[in-house]
């Protein structure tokens, strides 16, 4: 396989759940017509022949600019939230990242995989006490890149979100929330409020974990689930409803307490006639 003179390839891993290969080939067929109409560039998918679920998703675009306004195309993220439901998709070579584009994102993963393990409060200087051994289990699994390796759904993130919501810093309402936001190839980005004396300045832990991906360089999303110890669910706020919609477009929500999940909401439902940049 060879790049464009531009270098402007992309290619994704797509790894579809057992029984969806039609509907995979079907979206895979309606995204190759939008790419051409739109004369953003043209789709193939490979498939992988020493494992029948796994394709390689390649796209060839005309340009940079064709290639971040396919991005943005809401046809095209409809199309994207489809698969996202069926398959697991790893981005390994993005054509719109204007330095290097062909090195490979995995490589960039493995990298802060490395940093991972050589930070962070709990990094033991002595040997403590952990007879089940080194791998963490259970609620207390802590989660990283390696969930790469994971099938879609099978990320806990409503364990996560109550994690993150224990470094909540809400000294004036008291009231803790944690969020774990789910990006596209499948890595767990959480966040929790942080108020101020101010009040204003407050920040939700939706917003706290969106931005938080945003500035690691995640731009596609899945599902996010909110936990606060309350007996009825923390909806996001109106503002975070905003956040999440241009960023993470219509994300698979799970509001949850400390003990159970309170129920699934689609975005869209909960903000469903929003603004964008679609009406700028
Ligand atoms: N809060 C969140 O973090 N997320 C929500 O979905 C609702 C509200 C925070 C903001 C503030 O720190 C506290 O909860 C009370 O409003």
């Amino acid at each position: 396989m060879t790049a464009s003179h531009e270098g402007r390839l992309s290619v994704a891993l797509v790894d579809v759940n057992e029984g969806h290969e039609a509907d995979f080939l079907a979206i895979a067929r309606e995204f190759s017509t939008v790419l051409a109409r739109k004369e953003y560039g043209r789709a193939d998918i490979v498939r992988d022949e020493a494992s029948p679920l796994r394709f390689y998703a390649v796209r060839h675009w005309a340009s940079a600019s064709a290639a971040e306004a396919c991005h943005g195309d809401v046809e095209v993220q409809a199309l994207t939230q489809r698969l996202f439901k069926i398959a697991r998709v790893t981005h390994v070579v993005n054509g719109v990242r204007r330095s290097n584009p062909l090195r490979l994102l995995t490589d960039d993963r493995r990298a802060s995989a490395e940093a991972d393990r050589r930070t962070g409060f709990d990094r033991r200087s002595q040997e403590v006490d952990r007879p089940e051994g080194d791998r963490r289990t259970g609620p207390d699994r802590r989660l990283g890149p390696r969930r790469l390796r994971e099938k879609p759904g099978e990320v806990d993130l409503v364990g996560a979100a109550r994690r993150a919501r224990e470094n909540a810093d809400a000294a004036f309402s008291h009231f803790k929330v944690g969020a774990a936001l789910e990006t596209a190839d499948g890595t767990v980005i959480t966040g929790c409020n942080i108020e101020n004396a101010t009040y204003g300045l407050t920040i939700c832990a939706e917003r706290v974990a969106m931005f938080k991906a945003l500035s690691e360089g995640h731009r596609a999303f899945t599902r996010i689930a909110i936990v606060a110890d309350t007996e009825a669910p923390t909806p996001p706020c109106g503002a975070c409803r905003q956040i999440l919609w241009e960023f993470g477009g219509n994300l698979q929500i799970t509001l949850a307490n400390m003990t159970s999940e309170k129920g699934i909401h689609q975005l869209m439902d909960l903000l469903p006639l929003p603004f964008d940049a679609r009406l700028l």
